[in-house]
């Protein structure tokens, strides 16, 4: 029987198992290279296997061939074997990666929007004083917006608010102009007396610049009842004023003229911590509620007297918390509203 462990078997060998080494990728594609070139089934295993079979003088020297082989395949595997745990380290670091500039996908906390807020602040003041909140629909009837108010027919206070007129105009539907018509109905639906506040959206047709909106909010207050005088309105115009702009806030009341009250007032409110230094700024119209809007609502004017007094949230917030722009209380950025805090 020749000898089968000749110099060239054992190279195959080695080359095949090497090759299979360094093709291998990772524990998986190593694990079958040891199995196949360096288990026991293996063509080194077998040729090593061999050797018991040569004559005594072969066996030193096919013993050193074999041993040499199998030592530099051991020696490539671990090799390989450190450079695939290395790989493979690396590759499960990266996937569990963490991204600390990533954006987070969590949800953030959302914000309610400050005329919300102010609205219902204001309502609560109202709501603590006894008075009731009243409501009405932001598309009113001409009737209610503007003649139950006193307002003729070609007055020309009716063209003072640059008024939406909805089509058909035979309905004569108005996006109202004003919270006021909340008071014809708070009239029509109450029993006497009446304390009624209502806060909501009005509409003109005004430009959106930083000081107007076509769309903003009023606050509207109607106080009917036996004996009320300028000074009642006087004291509840203070005190929802202090409530707004701190207790050293002041009311002064200017003659003007509203065609639902007489005698009317532009009202101006003393801001003492206003950013820029204290100031008087123009907040409202008031004034004593006029016989002929008592007799729309078939309420004896002999008997019975009241106020009424509105004023614009938006300036409100405003001048309160010395915005400059008008539009930024429209644009819908949370960022905005989150300065707010997180009041509900
Ligand atoms: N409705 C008036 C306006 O929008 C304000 C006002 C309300 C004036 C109540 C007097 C009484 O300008």
């Amino acid at each position: 029987m020749s000898n089968p462990i000749t110099e060239q078997a054992v190279a195959d060998a080695v080359t095949a198992a090497l090759a299979a080494i360094d093709a291998a990728r990772d524990s998986a594609d190593l694990k079958a290279a040891r199995a196949a070139h360096a288990g026991e089934t293996s063509p080194l295993a077998q040729l090593n296997g061999a050797i018991r079979e040569l004559p005594g003088d072969q066996k030193a020297a096919a013993g050193k061939l074999v041993g040499q082989a199998r030592g530099q395949v051991t020696q490539a595997l671990a090799a390989a074997e450190e450079r695939i745990l290395v790989a493979e380290e690396q590759a499960r670091l990266a996937a569990e990666a963490v991204d600390v500039t990533a954006v987070a996908s969590r949800w953030t906390a959302g914000a309610r929007h400050p005329l919300s807020l102010l609205m219902e602040e204001m309502s609560d003041l109202f709501i603590a004083m006894g008075w009731e909140i009243g409501e009405g629909p932001e598309l009113e009837h001409e009737w209610f917006n503007f003649d139950a108010l006193n307002f003729d027919e070609d007055h020309p206070a009716r063209a003072m608010q640059d008024t939406f007129f909805v089509e058909p105009a035979e309905r004569h539907l108005v996006m109202r102009t004003h919270t006021s018509p909340v008071q014809i109905r708070s009239l029509l639906a109450r029993p006497l007396p009446v304390y009624v506040a209502a806060v909501g959206r009005v509409y003109r047709t005004d430009e959106l610049d930083a000081t107007h909106t076509p769309v903003f909010h009023q606050i509207e207050g109607i106080a009917i009842d036996k004996g009320l005088t300028m000074a009642h309105l006087r004291g509840t115009l203070e005190h929802l004023a202090r409530a707004m702009f701190g207790e050293g806030a002041q009311i002064r009341l200017r003659p003007n003229y509203f065609p639902f009250t007489e005698p009317s007032a532009e009202m101006d409110v003393w801001q003492p911590n206003a950013k820029g230094g204290a100031r008087w700024v123009e907040w409202g119209g008031c004034g004593m509620v006029n016989p002929n809007v008592l007799r729309s609502a078939g309420i004896d004017p002999e008997e019975y007297q009241g106020f009424a007094f509105g004023m614009g949230i938006e300036r409100t917030l405003q001048f309160r918390n010395d915005m400059n722009d008008m539009r930024d209380m429209v644009e819908g950025d949370i960022r905005f509203s989150q300065q707010f805090g997180m009041v509900v």
